[in-house]
């Protein structure tokens, strides 16, 4: 049983080695009028259509592009995901003139998204998630990361990880699991105590359970030092966790300093990056994910140096950070054009930067990111032959058709 695409202008987004960096993030090599073999949910095969007619006679369904560019599946690889309500009041009071750093002390902010998390019963949580994942899949999303970090204690969190397994096993996009261990204080501890009940017990859990592809910490001033920060993810390294650090969101802490010494994959937000910052990320491991979606709800300056980056040689990916404080927003041909408009990228860079740039940060860039065979047939057909169509029309959804793990998404 194989499925033909064909008459496409296939942008693969190929590359002899991710992550994309520098001036590769903008060269993209097309496959005019190009074909796609899916087979059991993966790519078979791509090449010409003549080609590919003539090597594959017998396809059981043909797809007709008719000239309408085909990329990969995005990856978003930084999500808030699951959460379990909206804090729109919140964002109404931040209109009026209420800081978000503000409305985060006591009740509101995270500790709010946590309450709301833990009052309602794991249904309740996977059918309000769930309907959140079917959006993102109609606007173009088959691979994301979902994060802890709302849980607010041992329990809490661990529960918020089992919940991904399960999101996990009943969706077809790919997803990975980030504990996010160190995001708000939990009422009950000093931040020092968090971070020792962290290491010695929520860690081991999650990774014996085999609950987390990665960690991640908040470091701001609201949130945990560098020091805590770098005594949580020493122990995540001897676990060959993945790193992630939000850094640099709000306030210039050293954050992306530490992140880049311990070879992070991906370091996330950094609005307020130093220059030497930028030139350490130049030939760095590490990714900088920059987050469009929340510079822009947060109405927030300076924006992250994008342009500097890709000139120092540096890797960038751009994702959505979607939760309901900081980025109600999981749209990612919007973000996309947010990225362009705001930070400066181009059409080209951008499409690296959602594809197989964050499948580098979650360490799944053998399985998906990019149009390649042996990869997951998780492709998008867009209503357009113009790629620059996707930031023009912002808000527009630009997915004719897609494709997620071969199956067809409309
Ligand atoms: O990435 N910065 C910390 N965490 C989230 C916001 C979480 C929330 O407000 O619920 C972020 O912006
Ligand atoms: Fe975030």
């Amino acid at each position: 049983m194989y499925y033909l695409i064909i008459h496409g202008t296939v942008y693969p987004v190929t590359t002899p080695r991710a992550p994309r960096r520098g001036g590769e993030l903008g060269s993209q090599s097309i496959v005019a009028d190009g074909a796609i073999v899916i087979k059991d949910g993966l790519i078979q095969a791509l090449g010409p259509t003549e080609d590919i007619l003539q090597a594959y006679r017998s396809p059981d369904q043909i797809f007709d592009a008719q000239g309408r560019i085909v990329i990969p599946g995005f990856v978003d690889c930084h999500t808030h995901l699951p959460f379990a309500g909206w804090r729109a009041d919140e964002y109404r009071s931040r209109l009026l003139g209420q800081s978000y750093q503000n409305l985060g002390r006591g009740e509101g902010g995270i500790a709010r998204s946590s309450r709301q998390l833990n009052i309602q019963s794991d249904e309740q949580v996977l059918t309000f998630t769930e309907s959140l994942t079917r959006e993102m899949l109609s606007t173009g999303t088959t691979a994301f990361e979902m994060k802890s970090g709302y849980g607010l204690s041992v329990q809490g969190e661990l529960r918020q990880l089992a919940l991904i397994q399960r999101l996990k096993s009943r969706l077809d996009q790919r997803i990975t699991a980030t504990g996010l261990f160190l995001h708000a204080l939990p009422q009950e501890y000093t931040a020092d105590n968090w971070v020792d009940v962290v290491i010695d017990e929520l860690l081991p859990a999650a990774h014996e359970r085999q609950l987390v592809d990665a960690v991640d910490v908040f470091i701001e001033s609201t949130a945990f030092t560098p020091e805590q920060a770098q005594r949580f993810l020493h122990a995540a390294q001897r676990l060959n966790l993945i790193l992630r650090v939000h850094s640099d969101q709000f306030s210039h802490m050293g954050g992306t300093a530490l992140a880049l010494a311990l070879g992070a994959r991906g370091i996330d937000h950094l609005d307020h990056l130093t220059s030497e910052d930028v030139a350490a990320f130049g030939d760095s491991r590490s990714v900088a994910v920059l987050l469009p979606a929340a510079t822009y709800s947060m109405n927030h300056q300076p924006f992250p140096p994008a342009r500097d980056l890709i000139e120092h040689n540096a890797a960038i990916a751009i994702a959505s950070d979607f939760n309901p404080g900081t980025a109600p927003i999981s749209h990612m041909p919007l973000i996309i054009s947010l990225a362009v408009h705001l930070f400066g990228l181009t059409p080209e860079e951008a499409l690296s930067a959602t594809t197989i740039n964050p499948a580098y940060v979650l360490g799944i860039e053998q399985e998906v990111g990019s149009i390649e065979v042996g990869k997951r047939a998780d492709l998008l057909i867009l209503d357009t032959d113009q790629l620059e169509s996707i930031p023009y029309r912002a808000g527009h959804n630009p997915i004719y058709q897609g494709f997620v793990k071969g199956k067809q998404i409309r």
